[in-house]
């Protein structure tokens, strides 16, 4: 059994019309999986149905072998599903520290444990520790947003975008920051635009289109595959 599985999941946004129309998509234990396609192809939304924040009116979401579909989104940390949307990932008024402890908040306990674990894996946040998020650059807030994620060390951690608008250098820190979380055996479900290094790095990727499944091959096969790269890699 797989750790994530979307099975034929179509739905979208209140009352208007789906934007998913029977996605398929299986994360296992300890994998790092990235979903390219083109913009509006429904990348961001089909994260959301996972975590919770647009309505499934098709198909299941499974994850650890429990039936997760439409369930609150605020319940999904607590069985080891965290979620970093692409934007507004981080409160700019509180310090790299207490945005943190607020990944933990569900397991107070374990707040001690995850900021250490988070500080070793991001030395650069240890330094800044009462330093407010907002005064952080755009790459190290993406660390402090998917630090916290990580904070109930996970099962699994979506990320949505997280190298959007980064310099090449931050880029290539949070692609090798990703496969440092895999390698601790946290799985990995992240959407890309900046898709051939982010294939690189990963163990499979899947091509979404206008909702719905294009392409499925390992990282590199897909990176290499000559139609996705002329239609979604730019030649
Ligand atoms: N909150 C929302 N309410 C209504 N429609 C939305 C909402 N968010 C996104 N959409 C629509 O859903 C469709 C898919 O959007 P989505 O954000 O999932 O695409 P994406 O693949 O992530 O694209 P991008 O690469 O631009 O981030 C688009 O047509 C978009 O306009
Ligand atoms: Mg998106």
């Amino acid at each position: 059994m797989s750790l994530l599985e979307l099975q034929d999941v179509a739905g979208g946004y209140a009352e208007e019309a789906d934007i998913l129309h029977g996605v398929r998509l299986t994360v296992e234990a300890g994998e790092v999986v990235v979903v390219i396609g083109p913009n509006g192809a429904g990348k961001s939304t089909a994260l959301k149905a996972v975590a919770g924040l647009v309505r499934v009116r098709r198909g299941r979401i499974r994850f650890a072998g429990e039936d997760i579909t439409n369930r609150p989104p605020e319940t999904l940390i607590g069985l080891g599903l965290a979620y970093v949307p692409q934007e507004r990932n981080v409160f700019p008024s509180l310090s790299i520290e207490e945005n943190l402890a607020m990944g933990a908040y569900v397991r107070p306990s374990a707040t001690a444990e995850g900021l250490a674990r988070v500080y070793a894996m991001f030395p650069e946040l240890a330094a800044r520790r009462r330093t407010a998020a907002g005064a952080l650059s755009g790459g190290q807030r993406q660390m402090l947003a998917v630090g916290r994620a990580l904070m109930l060390k996970p099962r699994l951690i979506m990320l949505d975008e997280p190298t959007a608008g980064l310099s090449p250098r931050f880029c290539d820190l949070i692609f090798a920051k990703v496969r440092e979380i895999a390698a601790q055996g946290m799985a990995v479900l992240m959407v890309e635009q900046n898709a051939r290094p982010a294939l690189a790095i990963a163990d499979r990727g899947v091509v979404l289109a206008m909702g719905r499944n294009r392409a499925e091959d390992t990282g590199p096969a897909l990176a290499a595959h000559p139609e996705i790269g002329r239609l979604f890699l730019g030649g």
